[in-house]
């Protein structure tokens, strides 16, 4: 059976982790969250003392990372090696190291071949910035997700709330747009929409109205 690769790239706190997994379970496809990868090498970078600004030694860091997904009873899980790193990444300080890392072009492409190996084994969703533009070019279907700006903070303040990592609301906003400069003006595949891909705002939308809206889209396509 033909292998499908659905594409949803956007900014941060867009809401695409919400949307990418609900479509993943309602599809029976695997849910692939290429941010999470990137967030692994900041992760392995920081614990071997290397600066994300050091392109030469995230190079010789990258010949042997080991990233895996694995899943089992806490979901789907970042493994490093033998390590669970899942939580480990989710800190303000990984998400701005993962931006930095996310703009050297080899980091880039040693994640590249991972993740397009992931797309030939099974069907999946895949999440990130350059999924549509870089990584699958031929995806079947691909979505870009925005909001406004205070909404992703709002969202994402909100997370960090419920996970008691207690920032304001004002630092939260001025990382996510320093990130969306990073993501979108950096040089190699840079944040932004695939020619082909379908736009959708959320900002006026609930989770669900866009989910609805995007199996919508799917069922035509497919
Ligand atoms: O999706 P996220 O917020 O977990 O991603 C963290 C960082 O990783 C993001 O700021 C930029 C980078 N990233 C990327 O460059 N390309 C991707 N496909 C996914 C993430």
């Amino acid at each position: 059976m033909k292998k499908l690769v659905i594409t949803i790239d956007g900014p941060a706190g867009a809401g695409k982790t919400t949307v990418s997994k609900a479509l993943a379970e309602r599809l029976q496809y695997r849910y692939i969250d290429t941010g999470a990868l990137y967030r692994g090498v900041a992760y392995e970078a920081k614990a071997k003392g290397i600066s994300p600004d050091d392109g030469h030694q995230l190079e010789t860091l990258c010949r042997d990372l080991e990233l895996t997904f694995v899943r089992n009873e806490k979901g789907v899980r970042l493994f490093s090696g033998e390590i669970d790193i899942s939580d480990y990444i989710r800190t303000p300080e990984m998400s701005m190291m993962a931006s930095a890392v996310s703009a050297h072009p080899m980091v880039r492409e040693a994640l590249l071949g991972l993740q397009r190996k992931m797309g030939a084994e099974k069907s999946a969703v895949f999440e990130g910035r350059d999924m549509g533009t870089v990584v699958f070019p031929q995806a079947d279907v691909k979505f870009f997700l925005t909001a406004d700006l205070s909404v992703r903070a709002s969202r994402r303040h909100r997370e960090l709330e419920e996970k008691k990592s207690p920032q304001k609301f004002e630092e939260v906003e001025k990382d996510m747009a320093r990130r969306d400069t990073n993501d979108s003006s950096r040089a190699v595949a840079p944040l932004k929409p695939a020619d082909d891909a379908i736009s959708i705002d959320s900002t006026q939308y609930s989770v669900e109205a866009v989910i609805e809206l995007m199996m919508k889209h799917i069922n035509e396509k497919i």
